[in-house]
């Protein structure tokens, strides 16, 4: 029997309502299968943690971490804490510390999903993000000087790195190869002349080793509008952590909500564990009320299953979303359904045991 085991954050706000159905379907999906099994593990990190222990997780975190094969994570930050720490104590230094580099997150529609979008088809919906997970704009890097005085000054560094840039942009380059597809690249050289006038180069340099892979390169003020206007056009998407991040709201946004967006970390080398996590926030907003949608997170567990290779149970899961959405019976608010969080979570159960 191969045995996974899954170190559990389910975090903060709606992190834990969330998380709760990701771990049953992905229970559920070991024991029909029957020859791999889950072994889950629950870190109670988060912002009650900091209120009483100062800090977002034990100082040994990424240690007790690094033994896992992969993390299971809800969400993270709450009123209370500042975002900038709760988020740069955990989730982002579980990222920098794991060299999650790749940020994999699929923007597609699914049959039933609400597409705010006039004549949009389900196939015209149907893009894999490779977000830069590791630097650029995310660095870290920078000073606050002067602080509080007059003359006060902050910095804010981004960091491109030819390794880490590199890397990425073939790993996507590798996607577009394997699955056929055009690979589109999006930056904003006109107006950040070194780093992304850098990024264009580095895009340029290695499409030369792939010349059967169809390329096109993007403004990102540019792209947002054509995400809008003409989705079709993107299938594999290469760009910097923080377009990235930005972007892929707006394509939740065009295609069923923050409730149905899911996104892998991944160290693709598996030095280290990969994270998998809804790309929401902890919504604080509707936390504690069992309102929240956990597609989302169903739809990570189904990345979590392809990383390992159980990729007939990833895609089982796709198509069990898809069944919930089309039946319409079985949906939380955000969908226009009245279920709750938890009743999500057994219909896809028993969508799969069908
Ligand atoms: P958010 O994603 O938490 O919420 C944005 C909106 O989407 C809210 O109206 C919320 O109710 C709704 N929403 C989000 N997920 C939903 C779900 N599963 N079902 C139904 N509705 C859902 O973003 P925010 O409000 O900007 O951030 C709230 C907190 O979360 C902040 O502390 C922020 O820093 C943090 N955050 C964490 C992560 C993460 O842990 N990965 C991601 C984004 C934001
Ligand atoms: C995401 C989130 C994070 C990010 C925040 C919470 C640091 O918005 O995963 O999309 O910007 O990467
Ligand atoms: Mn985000």
């Amino acid at each position: 029997m191969q045995k996974h085991k899954i170190a559990v954050i389910a975090g903060d706000g709606i992190g834990p309502e969330v998380i709760a159905e990701g771990v049953k379907v992905l229970k559920k999906t070991a024991s029909l299968d029957g020859s791999f099994e889950f072994e889950f593990t629950d870190f109670p990190w988060g912002c009650e943690y900091y209120l009483k222990e100062g800090r977002m997780m034990p100082e040994n975190g990424i240690e007790i971490l690094s033994k896992f094969d992969a993390i299971f994570l809800g969400a993270v930050g709450f009123p209370g804490v500042p975002d900038h720490i709760s988020l740069w104590q955990l989730l982002l230094t579980i990222r920098k510390s794991f060299d999650q580099y790749i940020n994999l997150r699929p923007v597609k529609l699914l049959e039933g999903a609400p597409c705010p979008l006039a004549g949009v088809k389900r196939e015209d919906i149907n893009m894999t993000f490779v977000r830069e997970n590791s630097e650029g704009e995310y660095a870290g890097s920078g000073a606050w000087l002067y602080k509080d005085k007059p003359n006060e000054v902050v910095i804010q560094n981004g960091v491109f790195s030819r390794h880490g840039c590199e890397r990425v942009i073939r790993y996507a380059f590798e996607l577009a190869r394997a699955e056929k597809k055009t690979l589109t690249s999006i930056s904003k050289g006109n107006a950040l002349n070194y780093s992304m006038v850098f990024w264009d180069q580095i895009f340029k340099e290695v499409s030369a080793e792939y010349p059967d892979v169809e390329t096109h390169s993007l403004l990102v003020d540019a792209a947002s509008m054509f995400m809008v206007k003409d989705p079709k056009r993107f299938q594999i998407v290469v760009t910097s952590n923080l377009f990235g991040d930005i972007l892929t709201d707006l394509g939740a946004a065009i295609s069923g909500g923050m409730g149905l967006a899911a996104g892998a970390n991944l160290n693709p080398e598996r030095k280290y564990p990969s994270m998998f996590e809804p790309i929401h926030g902890s919504a604080p907003d509707i936390a504690g009320q069992q309102i929240s949608n956990p597609l989302a997170t169903v739809w990570a567990a189904s990345q979590m299953l392809d990383f390992f290779g159980h990729k007939e149970w990833g895609a089982k899961l796709i198509d069990a979303i898809e069944t919930l959405l089309k039946e319409k019976k079985t949906l939380t608010p955000d969908l226009g359904g009245t279920a709750k969080t938890s009743e999500v979570g057994d219909a896809v159960c028993a969508v799969i045991s069908k």
